[in-house]
């Protein structure tokens, strides 16, 4: 039977999940593929350290040089992180006639052009089903079975870290600091947690999808996007009596004039089929003009779920080593539709405005008259003599609008706090007899 070499680079979380699967898997994917992949070289950058995976010592290197000059290798899996020497490495593989698979999002998003460039000039694949979603089936879906469809909106929750935190803050009503601080002992978030809870984790993979579901260059610059930081126990509380949860959401949406593209804390009633998308869990819900509204849901990390999308890819491009065919085009840009600027993206919002006394609620309707806000009140709680809480749903605005308006209501005496949140999908049923008594 024919022998397909890898070269791996990376024996972390994702790397060691990729032996895992490659060696547990080994009798479907032979019976499969009519062909046997075989690890030749792994790179690390330190080769006596500990692995959760037993691999035998000669195959570890700390050169990938030795990786790129191996003529039976065919394959490069990337499954290192960051983008340099990530990016270089990828480059050079390509280079060289070699096919690459990668789960690394930031590459993806930041040098995707340049690499799938690289890729169609040598007839090489460029395969990165792992990077968004990670065991969800959802780039091959876009590029391939979504083919034919006008793709209309993508709506994800595709950070798991950020779903663990908000799913425990509104279960458990804890606090942000708090409830990172367990996400970090129990191991699901990291240390270091500003790749995922400011939003960068979802930014790059939101890049990616958009550019595949929209079929136009999208450059991670074009994401507007922000994490969870701001999101108050107090917010969590409201959704949850309005019939809402509080989610980290990454839209992209054709507009007429351009397309919108954020990551963003968002309400969504109780009733949207991402409210349900719990814990660890990720879901990506694609709009097509043809297919109707699709979800996908699943584990977006860990090493096993995406060690199956990346083994997938390999064999995706074990098929065309096996055919002696070239790659053929690999990316799907067909058109250039720009991305609006941040500021133009028009929804709807939740308000919540605490003020110290109960006389200070006449200046913020004021201020929203003023404005030309157009907000239905959905909630008040006041204490007798003392201050409370008023809330808001906008009409929909352009984020600039609200951002301003929100930042005036800040600065009326007797303001306490303003909190401005994203609202999607239709009004829920709570929130709807609350405002309107019905
Ligand atoms: N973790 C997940 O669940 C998940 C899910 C989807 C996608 N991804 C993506 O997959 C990639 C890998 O993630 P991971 O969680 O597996 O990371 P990880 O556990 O930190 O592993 C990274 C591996 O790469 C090696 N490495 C890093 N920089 C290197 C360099 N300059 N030269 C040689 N080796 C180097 C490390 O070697 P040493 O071990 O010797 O330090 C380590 O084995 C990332 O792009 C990540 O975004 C991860």
């Amino acid at each position: 039977m024919q022998k397909i070499g890898i070269g791996l680079l990376g024996l972390g979380t994702v790397g060691s999940g990729v032996v895992t699967a490659l060696s547990c898997n080994r009798q479907e994917i032979r019976g499969k593929l009519k062909a046997e992949l075989e690890i030749r070289r792994i790179l690390v950058r330190d080769p006596g350290k500990a692995r959760p995976v037993e691999v035998a010592r000669d195959l570890l290197t700390t050169d990938f040089g030795q990786i790129a000059a191996d003529p039976s290798i065919q394959i490069v899996v990337d499954a290192m992180g960051g983008t340099d020497p990530a990016r270089q490495y990828i480059l050079a593989a390509l280079a060289k006639g070699k096919h690459v698979v990668t789960a690394n999002k930031e590459v993806v998003a930041k040098y995707g052009r340049e690499i799938l460039a690289e890729a169609e000039k040598h007839g090489t694949g460029f395969c990165f089903e792992a990077s968004v979603g990670g065991g969800i089936p959802v780039i091959r879906p876009l590029k391939e079975s979504l083919a034919a469809d006008k793709v209309e909106e993508v709506l994800g929750i595709i950070n798991g870290t950020t779903n663990y935190i908000l799913s425990k803050m509104a279960s458990e009503g804890k606090e942000f600091n708090l409830t990172l601080q367990e996400a970090q002992e129990k191991g699901y978030a990291e240390p270091d947690p500003t790749n995922d809870v400011e939003g960068f984790d979802a930014a790059y993979k939101l890049a990616i999808l958009t550019a595949l579901a929209f079929g136009t260059p999208v450059k991670f610059e074009d994401i507007s996007f922000e994490g969870i930081r701001r999101i108050a126990r107090e917010d969590m509380a409201w959704a949850s009596e309005l019939g809402y949860v509080i989610k980290l959401v990454a839209a992209a949406k054709e507009r007429e004039s351009g397309l919108e593209a954020w990551v963003s804390p968002c309400l969504l009633p109780l009733e949207h089929p991402l409210a349900q998308v719990n814990d660890v869990f990720n879901g990506i819900l694609i709009k097509g003009n043809l297919a109707g509204e699709l979800l996908f849901t699943g584990r977006g990390a860990g090493g096993l779920p995406t060690a199956s999308a990346v083994a997938a890819d390999i064999m995706a491009v074990a098929q065309k080593v096996l055919t002696g065919q070239a790659a053929g085009p690999v990316c799907t840009c067909y058109r250039a539709k720009p991305v609006l600027p941040k500021e133009e993206v028009t929804g709807r919002y939740y308000l919540r405005v605490k003020v110290k006394k109960g006389d200070a609620a006449l200046p913020v309707n004021n201020l929203l008259i003023q404005e030309r806000i157009g907000a239905l009140p959905v909630a008040k709680k006041f204490q007798q003599g003392k201050g409370g809480t008023l809330v808001y749903f906008t009409q929909p605005l352009q984020a600039g609008t609200a951002s301003r308006a929100a930042a005036k209501l800040g600065m009326i005496p007797g303001v306490q706090e303003v909190s401005l949140l994203r609202l999607e999908g239709l009004p829920a049923a709570a929130a709807w007899a609350a405002a309107t008594g019905k």
